[in-house]
């Protein structure tokens, strides 16, 4: 797998390892700082962001850079990645096989940035980095601690579009992320 962000840029580009490459526009693999002590990790690129080759640049993409902003996240402390680089047709849940196939590109965006917190945008990056028996709705908020990194999950800001009263605790818990951050960066954790 890809060491550099070069390298992985070229074989995400050049990726078929499973159909979503037939039916993209761009592969997107991320945007934000290459060296952010956050990852945020959503589920697979949209209509605009397949256009784009950026990942969360709609609606739901608004959202997120908003409530960072409100909460006072630097543009230097996150990078946004997906578990999918291209897009499911008709925006549909990527498959099992969609997800497996792409895993080792999230890994490898993993070891160059080396985050010290990785936020789950929803059910699916909880189910492949957190928990495979997760429901979004029960592990939000929640952190957990594997080999010095630490991870939790909030909703997907495409969720909050469908239903405003999970707004309070996306902001709940992405606040959560911004003391984690700070404890971190005090030493504390
Ligand atoms: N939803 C996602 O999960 N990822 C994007 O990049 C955009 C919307």
């Amino acid at each position: 797998m890809a060491c550099t962000w070069e390298s992985l840029v070229e074989e995400c580009n050049a990726c078929t390892r499973c159909a979503l490459c037939e039916t993209r526009t761009n592969v997107v693999v991320g945007r934000g700082c290459p060296h952010a002590p956050i990852l945020f990790v959503g589920e697979g690129p949209g209509r605009q962001e397949d256009e784009q080759g950026l990942p969360f640049v709609g609606q739901a993409g608004g959202l997120l850079d908003l409530a960072c902003e409100g909460l006072g996240f630097a543009t230097d402390d996150y990078y946004i990645a997906n578990v999918v680089k291209c897009r499911p047709p008709e925006n549909r849940t990527p498959f099992e096989e969609e997800c497996t196939a792409c895993l080792g590109f999230l890994r490898a965006q993993f070891s160059l940035i080396k985050p010290r917190i990785v936020v789950c945008l929803g059910n699916v990056p909880l189910h492949y980095l957190i928990d495979k028996n997760a429901r979004i709705t029960q592990a939000r908020g929640q952190w957990v601690q594997r080999k010095g990194v630490w991870f939790t999950a909030t909703y997907h800001p495409a969720a909050l579009l469908r239903d405003e009263s999970k707004k309070l605790d996306f902001w709940k818990d992405l606040r959560a992320v911004r003391e984690k951050l700070q404890d971190i960066q005090n030493g504390g954790v």
